[in-house]
């Protein structure tokens, strides 16, 4: 029997990549003030996308989850919020086109301000500071001061989230969002990239499908699904404190719920047993995501999902592989063997991005664009190989035009990376190498539906 699950009883754990305070008071203000605040969602959209997740895991849909590596304080602006919302929206239809099947999008938005770190501390000529944590931990900026943790940053962080979901939610079902805008979705310089060609063909079928199905009575006015869309939050759930104090109970069903975002997922470096932030995890009642990297063996992971869905829910876990493009068909597939064999329902996503970081000669961190494809690559051919299915993508990216990783069809170069390079942490897919990205996986992913469906 596991012992029992409070929203506290992380603390008796061991927790790593979480600040020290130095003013324990001032942070129990903030833990107490963040306790009174509105919840950002509501219990019941959390177990629709454990809903909408179920289906993903029956290989009935797909999840796309993407954004910022990391949200800042200093990029809060509606431009982006729209721009990334706009891309994402762009690759579901994409995806969905090409495979036939619904798209379950997840944000890494509203909430997603707190960074893992490999090191502790941060060297530049020869002054040694505290590592950048996020943007509710400290400042980017390299000083004493901005590297102090600050509890308040906390509040700034909620009330951004609030923000950026009220936007979001007013762009999901406002209209914005309707399959008659598909066309209006491009952005002025995708223009130049071969793919947004394609995406206004694509556009032009849409349209006509449309045009038809309102001769036959089917409109956005009378099929709801037609004029909007749902669209969910996550983020990794890191900065306990932040989380504890956004969890509640739900009062139609008595259960707690991380009510910061819809989904929260486990990063690689604090999925360990009997972490902290696995303690956390098991007793929310939300869809939770597992980063899954080269150190994981099967006995653990097997053991972190009885812990983590020990009544096996399906739509409960989503396990996010982050190989490397070199090591995903290595590693994969004796993950995939144990979970089959054990037969927990899970999700398998793909993230293609946290194992292809690359330093560029000028001392960029970047990734380059045909590795994050090889990994999907390699992440599909496992799935095929070992008969489950690869059922989602997770990505760093943005609606903005950055220059932060290589490659792509308007191609990159190392020289390129200074041009816009804006990104808080990780390197991040631009607009047009998104929807590159989501074109090419829709042909990955259409070529395991074909084999799936000749095999029934
Ligand atoms: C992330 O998703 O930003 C991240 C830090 O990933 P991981 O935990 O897989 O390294
Ligand atoms: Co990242």
């Amino acid at each position: 029997m596991a012992a029992k699950w409070t929203p506290d009883s992380w603390r008796a754990h061991k927790g790593i990549q979480m600040p020290a305070y130095r003013n324990a008071e001032a942070l129990a203000a903030v833990e107490a003030q963040l306790g009174q605040f509105p919840p950002l969602v509501f219990a019941g959209e959390a177990r629709n996308l454990k809903a909408d997740l179920a289906k993903v895991a029956a290989g009935e849909s797909f999840l796309l989850q993407g954004g910022d590596c990391a949200e800042s304080f200093a990029e809060f602006h509606p431009n982006n919020i729209r721009d990334t919302f706009r891309v994402l929206l762009q690759m579901a239809v994409v995806l969905t086109f090409a495979s036939k099947l619904p798209v379950v999008k997840v944000g890494r938005m509203a909430g997603q301000f707190a960074k893992p770190r490999s090191a502790d501390t941060e060297v530049i000529d020869g002054v040694e500071l505290p590592s950048y944590r996020g943007d509710n931990v400290n400042d980017i900026a390299f000083t004493a001061q901005g590297r102090e943790p600050d509890p308040q940053r906390m509040v700034q962080a909620y009330n951004q989230s609030a923000a950026t979901l009220n936007l979001l939610r007013a762009f999901s079902t406002g209209g914005y969002a309707s399959l008659d805008r598909v066309h209006g979705w491009m952005l002025d310089f995708m223009g130049r990239s071969p793919w947004a060609a394609k995406f206004e063909q694509m556009a032009d079928q849409i349209g006509q499908a449309l045009d038809f199905m309102r001769a036959c009575g089917l409109s956005a006015e009378t099929v709801p699904q037609l004029g909007g869309t749902s669209f969910y939050t996550s983020h990794e759930a890191l900065l306990l404190p932040f989380e504890q104090a956004l969890t509640r109970q739900d009062s139609l069903t008595g259960d707690w719920y991380d009510t910061s975002a819809h989904m929260l997922w486990i990063g690689d470096r604090t999925r360990f047993e009997g972490s902290a932030h696995v303690e956390y995890l098991r007793g929310i009642g939300n869809p939770i995501g597992l980063k899954c990297g080269p150190s994981l063996e099967p006995d653990a992971l097997l053991r972190l999902l009885d812990t983590l869905n020990p009544a096996r829910e399906a739509g409960r876990i989503t396990l996010i592989t982050r190989y490397g493009h070199d090591k995903i068909e290595a590693g994969l597939p004796k993950l995939v063997r144990a979970v089959l064999r054990e037969g927990h329902p899970v999700i398998w996503s793909c993230d293609p991005m946290h194992g292809n970081v690359v330093k560029a000669a000028n001392g960029y961190k970047t990734r380059p664009f045909d590795r994050i494809l090889a990994e999907v690559r390699g992440f599909f051919a496992v799935h095929r190989a070992e008969g489950s299915f690869g059922g989602g993508i997770h990505a760093e990216m943005t609606g903005q035009n950055v220059t932060e990783c290589t490659g792509g069809a308007i191609a990159i170069t190392d020289e390129g990376l200074a041009d816009r390079y804006h990104t808080h942490c990780d390197p991040r897919l631009n607009a047009a190498q998104s929807l590159e990205l989501a074109f090419l996986l829709a042909e990955m992913l259409n070529e395991e539906l074909k084999e799936r469906r000749a095999a029934a």
